[in-house]
């Protein structure tokens, strides 16, 4: 476990209360370029650049999280999961597999994994906050996908319930997406859950909740998977790292994580892997030690 973190080590850094339009723009890779131009319809590199600035400054005054500020949400962080392509062929392969992306912000994972060929009539976005979910110039009528809106740690948004163990087959019909206003219709339902830069935000207590929440609507056919990437460290513990939100940021180790999913669904349930990697610092980060975002995967 890491030291508790010192009164300086909590305070929010200057150079976090410098203006956006003092950062740098953001640098696109040809397939994020592409993904981008896609979307929206933008064919100029320029107009592209200023379309994505413009979508940070209106998303960070609702989502007010270093990974906005960095630009982090073009990233494409889907497509880098190592589980990314058996994701895919789960979606095409099983009937009515749902995909639910947890924390969604602009819904550019969701948008990814459709472009890469998930049927969307399967898909659910849900994020506390609507916000820029609609960002990239899409429309209820354009972009079909259900969002939920609401809090995951209010039970009437997400209960707690324990793992589906398929002993006993769900009898109930396959549930509509269409007039989701909840995820609770979902228990043991969902096939794959993705959340990117979400337990990070939150303490551990909290991320337990989470995950408990989530294996909650897992299906228990094999291959159901809970996926994603979080700010890690090699040690668990509280990390500084920025204005976050609430609660410090509590970095899982892989070895904290595995244990967290094991204990969750029981031993020998899932199988869990990470793939924890340093990663440049950006502007606000503090800690004193390399920062590393670990890739992850349980699947059942
Ligand atoms: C740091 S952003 C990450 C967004 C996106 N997954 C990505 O990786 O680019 C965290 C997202 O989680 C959402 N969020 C924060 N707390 C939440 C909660 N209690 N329930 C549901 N979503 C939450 C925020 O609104 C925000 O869109």
């Amino acid at each position: 476990m890491a030291a508790p973190l010192s009164s300086e080590e909590r305070a929010v850094p200057l150079y976090y209360q410098k203006s956006l339009d003092s950062l740098p723009a953001p640098r696109l890779d040809g397939v994020q370029k592409q993904f981008f131009k896609d979307q929206t319809g933008i064919t100029d590199d320029e107009e592209l650049v200023r379309y994505i600035v413009d979508l940070r400054a209106r998303a960070f005054a609702i989502h007010p999280y270093p990974c906005i500020r960095m630009f982090a949400f073009t990233t494409l962080k889907i497509l880098r999961n190592f589980a990314y392509e058996q994701f895919l062929h789960l979606g095409a392969t099983r009937q009515g597999a749902i995909f639910i992306d947890i924390g969604c912000c602009f819904g550019t994972d969701v948008r990814k994994a459709i472009a890469d060929g998930y049927p969307p009539e399967n898909v659910v976005a849900a994020d506390l906050q609507k916000g820029e979910y609609n960002g990239t110039q899409s429309t209820p009528e354009t972009f079909p996908v259900p969002f939920v809106q609401g809090d995951a740690f209010d039970p009437a948004t997400l209960a707690i319930v324990p793992p589906v163990d398929g002993s006993h087959p769900l009898l109930t019909p396959h549930p509509d997406l269409k007039p989701l206003t909840s995820l609770n219709p979902l228990h043991g339902r969902v096939s794959a859950i993705h959340a990117a830069s979400l337990f990070h935000l939150f303490s551990q207590e909290k991320q337990i909740h989470l995950a408990r929440a989530m294996a909650g609507l897992l299906s228990p056919e094999s291959g159901s998977m809970i996926f994603g990437e979080q700010v890690s460290q090699p040690v668990t513990g509280e990390y500084f790292l920025g204005k976050i939100g609430e609660d410090p940021m509590f970095c899982q180790s892989p070895e904290s994580w595995e244990q967290m999913w094991v204990r969750i669904f029981g031993e020998g349930v899932v199988k869990v892997e990470t793939d924890l990697r340093e990663v440049p610092k950006p502007d606000f980060c503090t800690i004193p030690l390399p920062l590393s975002t670990q890739s992850h995967s349980a699947i059942r």
